[in-house]
């Protein structure tokens, strides 16, 4: 049984730390890999399915699947998932939501411009499983950056992404874990790769693009690629794999 320790996300409501006992986890990607893949019924027969920010199933159930057990959550991404609320607070009612960000959005004191939000949200949806990470949870988070890249992350002048915090805790919820639509850090520069757009869900820049951008601007990005090479480090570690495409760590 997974027993998180004191680092772990807070519900809003409940006042526990998350308890999550995974078997095989399904950590489903927000790329335009995902499109025509139909590996929705699949995904559906994981014992717990991951998603991140807003990402829809609605109307992509063949390529995503339809179910959602966790989905973790920007600070960055709540106003939009505060645009249908009625959808993701009420109908999808048995999803729990990790949402992370900084202190200064997430603080308590009625300062906390994201915190507030939630604790709206919760007086509104009262049945919503809302968690939120603590202060002590985004510094391990950075930690592990730092211990695995030899990089401060502040000193970088990046943020992590939402991937690193989905992997971090499904690490430790699940036995198994299979990722879905995710590339890995040498796919921007394999020859003749797929182009696809960042978001199987909306239009937008080239995935390949958005990842350049982020991993070389010097302040404000998110490093994907590098991020993308501790995973497959922790694949060999962990029972981790990705497909679609397929990711060969050995
Ligand atoms: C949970 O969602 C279902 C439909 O998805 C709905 O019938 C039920 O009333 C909801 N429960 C609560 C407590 O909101
Ligand atoms: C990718 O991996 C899956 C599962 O391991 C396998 O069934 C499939 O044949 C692989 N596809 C390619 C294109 O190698
Ligand atoms: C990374 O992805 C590319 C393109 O799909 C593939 O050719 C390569 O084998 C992959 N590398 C690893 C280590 O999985």
């Amino acid at each position: 049984f997974t027993h998180f320790s004191p680092t772990c996300p807070v519900s809003l409501s409940v006042f526990q730390p998350l308890q999550l006992d995974c078997n095989r986890c399904a950590i489903v990607s927000n790329s335009g890999q995902m499109v025509g893949q139909k590996v929705g019924n699949e995904i559906d027969q994981s014992s717990c399915i991951w998603r991140m920010n807003n990402a829809p199933t609605k109307g992509y159930e063949e390529d995503v699947g339809r179910m959602t057990m966790i989905r973790v959550v920007s600070h960055t991404s709540v106003p939009l998932l505060l645009k249908n609320p009625d959808y993701f607070f009420k109908e999808a009612n048995t999803t729990i939501y990790v949402i992370w960000g900084p202190f200064r959005n997430m603080r308590k004191d009625g300062n906390g411009i994201v915190y507030n939000m939630l604790k709206k949200t919760v007086d509104i949806y009262p049945n919503a499983q809302i968690y939120v990470t603590t202060e002590k949870r985004m510094s391990y988070c950075d930690g592990v950056f730092k211990k695995e890249t030899g990089k401060d992350r502040v000193q970088s002048g990046s943020y992590l992404s939402t991937g690193w915090f989905t992997f971090i805790l499904a690490m430790d919820a699940c036995y198994g874990i299979h990722v879905y639509g995710m590339i890995n850090d040498t796919y921007c520069k394999t020859e003749g790769y797929r182009k696809v757009p960042y978001h199987y869900y909306e239009q937008g820049r080239d995935e390949c693009d958005e990842y350049f951008l982020h991993e070389h601007a010097p302040y404000g990005g998110h490093r994907f690629i590098t991020e993308k090479k501790v995973f497959a480090k922790w694949a060999k570690k962990h029972r981790i794999i990705f497909t679609h495409p397929n990711w060969t760590v050995s």
